[in-house]
């Protein structure tokens, strides 16, 4: 092939760009891959109102209408529902619940959009039939088609005109355009973006579901992230039948927002007080656990901490985290021995979080530091007591955001005490009549505060 000043490459299989034509696709390693395409042709004449516009000159209300599923802890997450004409991803190992989802999203949906279009790639219409029955989802308005042709599909949108289609799953579909297999980057890239191009023209939203594996990895949703309005990843497995929704991306609304279901017979139902099922319900206080209270999104969570000492017979003593991060354990530790002279070096440490669910809120520190100290010194942390807040390198406890909710949602759970960062205290504007509220500076002061 000719190297010419006027044309550039682009590989068939990912989608890669250059100026200069190889043999082999940096990008992906594909051989032979590497198609011309004119620059020439990409000189378009631009249409007034397509022009570039001042800031000014716009006027948008920014309250546009959502398609709101009555499923609150799905629309919550979405921000105020599913906006028309958006593309939504919702990824998830293979049987945590995503077409129980999206069939329910259905149902709720059909008396204020309409007619939604919900296509399996994956299963026959008899299979997604039981589905629907045992989720009792009928409607003349849900049209069912299992079928993994793009261009059928396409054809079928433009037919039906639906105001929701739901895609089940993208990395079954097959663009016979493209030659690599369904489910390789290329493929779920451009079925993606023809199915997108097809749903913005009709005004058409999607909700695209995709698979990943345990290690998040594959061709799948994480190469489409960038492309979709909003990513949602359905999680699960430790819960047993809890599952968690959380936004991980949203042009919409505001990300890390979380939503928590429970799997039954007939389908996910809502779980309307998390804080609850992520409480063991224990009748006496064991050393090692604490309570603490997160923020995940915009909703407080309490959660509890449980850590394990025992000694170690290792060179190197061993330390697991399931739920915290690794590193920010490690830190706690440090300034664990170096401020309150406790001895951890010899000690291995296992920190959970109950149930395992994921937290990166440097405010539980706190909740960290105690239970390594409550297990190290075999000291029962009383039931009725929460604490909370971050930990500086010198031991200092630093005050953390959104601390009055946080005690809100203590006080509501039944809990009878909390200690807070010194810092927040003084800015408490409210009484708190069933909450004693304790603060605390440094992390030296914690043991004497413990035993009160
Ligand atoms: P499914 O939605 O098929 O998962 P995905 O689309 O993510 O692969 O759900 C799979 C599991 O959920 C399956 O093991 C059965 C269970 N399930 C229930 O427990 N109750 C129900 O009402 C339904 C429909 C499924
Ligand atoms: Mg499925």
């Amino acid at each position: 092939m000719m190297k010419g000043s006027s044309e550039y490459y682009h590989c068939k299989e990912c989608n890669f760009e250059t100026s200069r034509w190889l043999g082999r696709c940096p990008n992906c390693g594909a051989w032979n891959s590497l198609l011309a395409i004119d620059v020439s042709e990409r000189n378009v004449k631009i249409e007034k109102k397509d022009l570039a516009k001042p800031i000014s000159k716009l006027k948008y209300t920014g309250d546009e209408q959502r398609y709101m599923t009555g499923i609150a802890e799905f629309d919550r997450v979405l921000g105020g529902g599913i906006v028309p004409g958006s593309l939504v991803l919702l990824g998830g190992e293979p049987g945590i619940g995503k077409s129980t989802l999206a069939l329910q999203i259905a149902q709720q949906l059909i008396d204020i959009v309409g007619k939604i279009l919900y296509v399996s790639a994956e299963e026959s219409l008899r299979q997604i039939y039981l589905r629907a029955t045992r989720l009792s989802v009928s409607s003349e308005l849900i049209y069912l088609l299992s079928e993994n042709n793009l261009e059928k599909i396409v054809a079928q949108m433009l037919e039906i005109k639906p105001k929701i289609a739901i895609i089940d799953s993208i990395q079954i579909i097959n663009d016979s355009n493209i030659p690599s297999a369904p489910g390789s980057v290329a493929q779920v890239k451009s079925c993606t973006s023809r199915l997108m191009e097809i749903a913005k023209k009709e005004n058409i939203a999607l909700l695209i579901i995709g698979h990943v594996t345990k290690d998040g990895g594959i061709a799948g949703p994480k190469t489409l992230e960038h492309i979709v309005d909003t990513v949602l990843y359905l999680e699960g497995e430790r819960f047993q039948s809890y599952r968690l929704l959380r936004s991980i991306k949203n042009r919409f609304g505001a990300t890390n927002e979380l939503g928590i279901f429970q799997m039954e017979n007939n389908g996910l139902k809502e779980v309307k007080n998390p804080s609850k099922i992520l409480l063991t319900s224990r009748e006496q206080p064991i050393p090692g656990t604490v309570t603490t209270i997160t923020f995940e999104g915009s909703r407080p969570l309490a959660v509890e901490i449980e850590a394990l000492t025992s000694s170690s017979y290792l060179n190197y003593p061993r330390r697991l985290t399931t739920g915290v991060d690794y590193n920010r354990v490690s830190l706690i530790i440090a300034v664990l021995e170096n401020k309150i002279k406790i001895q951890l070096q010899n000690k291995d440490i296992y920190i959970n979080t109950a149930g395992g669910i994921k937290i990166s809120e440097p405010a539980i520190d706190l909740g960290i530091a105690v239970a390594i100290i409550s297990s190290i010194k075999n000291l029962a942390i009383p039931l009725d007591t929460v604490v909370f807040g971050e930990l500086g390198l010198t031991g200092e406890v630093r005050s953390v955001g959104l601390c009055e909710r946080r005690l809100k949602e203590a006080q509501n759970i039944g809990f009878k005490k909390c200690i807070i960062p010194y810092d927040n205290g003084q800015h408490i504007s409210k009484k708190y009549d069933h909450l004693e509220v304790k603060t605390i500076n440094n992390i030296n002061d914690i043991v004497s505060l413990l035993n009160k």
